[in-house]
């Protein structure tokens, strides 16, 4: 197995990089500006893709710009901490407006952002997918802990001892805070099912001209194949990832989870989800 030099801290109990533990102060008292616009999502659920979709409505489309750089670069990770900078440091020193992603579950997220009123896009995947991809993503994110067996992961994944914490959590905070705040919330099958309806939503979430031109150019870049193509979205850049054991874009489908779970592991999944999501309206589309 990979060799994994990182290390693991809680904040309010939440499992996050120790780094970011470790100057949780700076991220807590982080000040955003009102014309700041932030991706939220729980890790692995489209935040790469609705990070592109947002660059290129931002760009109107001109893909030569959003080509600019990798997608970490143009929209930092405001809780990460690379060696070299952290992610609160690469958004201090941008231009405004500016645009950067978080996993952050809502109760971490830092109060400015409500304070200031900024927009907030956050998109949610099927919990089984959701899993599937974080557990091949750890395999091979060298930056993150080893996830053990399957058997092992699924069993912490249901503990909600994962990295940022429960995914019941998050998608059922995040969903609740939409209704006192500026706050698109999108779900990746929808994604898969209609980009276009999708993207055309993201557009005027932005007060953007949904120009027919512009959205279909949009719709075109940001196809799967278009994304595992280009090197400024597909993390090819990134030499934490071991793109040989499972690549970032991996296969982004809906129901990749039945090659995975086996039949008793799906019958305690549901019964676990049952009890976990009763208190919600929130649904998820599990099947392709
Ligand atoms: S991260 O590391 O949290 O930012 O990862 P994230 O971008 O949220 O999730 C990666 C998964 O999204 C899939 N993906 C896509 N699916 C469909 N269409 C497009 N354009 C697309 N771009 C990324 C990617 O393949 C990962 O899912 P899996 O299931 O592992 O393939």
């Amino acid at each position: 197995s990979l060799p994994r030099p990182c290390e693991f801290s809680t904040v309010d109990g939440i499992l996050l990089q120790k780094e970011s533990c470790d100057i949780w102060d700076r991220i807590w008292n982080f000040q955003a500006k009102p014309d700041d616009l932030i991706i939220a999502s729980y890790p692995k659920a489209g935040t790469t893709w609705t990070q592109e979709i947002v660059d290129l409505i931002q760009n109107e489309g001109d893909v030569e710009k959003s080509r600019r750089a990798p997608i970490a670069l143009r929209q930092p990770f405001l809780e990460w901490i690379r060696p070299t900078t952290s992610g609160i440091d690469q958004v201090k020193a941008m231009p405004s407006p500016r645009t950067m992603k978080t996993h952050l579950p809502v109760q971490l997220l830092p109060p400015s952002f409500w304070e200031k009123n900024c927009k907030i896009i956050y998109v949610a995947r099927n919990v089984k997918d959701n899993l599937v991809s974080y557990y091949h993503f750890q395999r091979m994110n060298k930056s993150l802990p080893d996830p053990g067996s399957w058997d092992e992961y699924f069993e912490a994944f249901l503990a909600g001892k994962v990295l940022w914490g429960s995914w019941y959590d998050h998608v059922k905070g995040w969903w609740r805070k939409k209704d006192s705040h500026p706050i698109l919330y999108l779900f990746y099958e929808e994604m898969i099912q209609d980009r276009k309806r999708e993207i055309r939503k993201v557009m005027e979430f932005l007060g953007k001209n949904t120009k027919e031109e512009i959205l279909d150019k949009i719709v075109y870049n940001t196809s799967f194949d278009m994304m595992k193509t280009n090197p400024m979205t597909n993390y090819t850049n990134d030499k934490k990832l071991n793109h040989a054991i499972s690549p970032f874009m991996r296969k982004g489908i809906i129901g990749d989870w039945k090659n995975q779970f086996t039949v008793a592991q799906n019958k305690k999944f549901n019964e676990d989800y049952e009890k976990k999501m009763a208190d919600t309206s929130l649904s998820f589309c599990m099947e392709p």
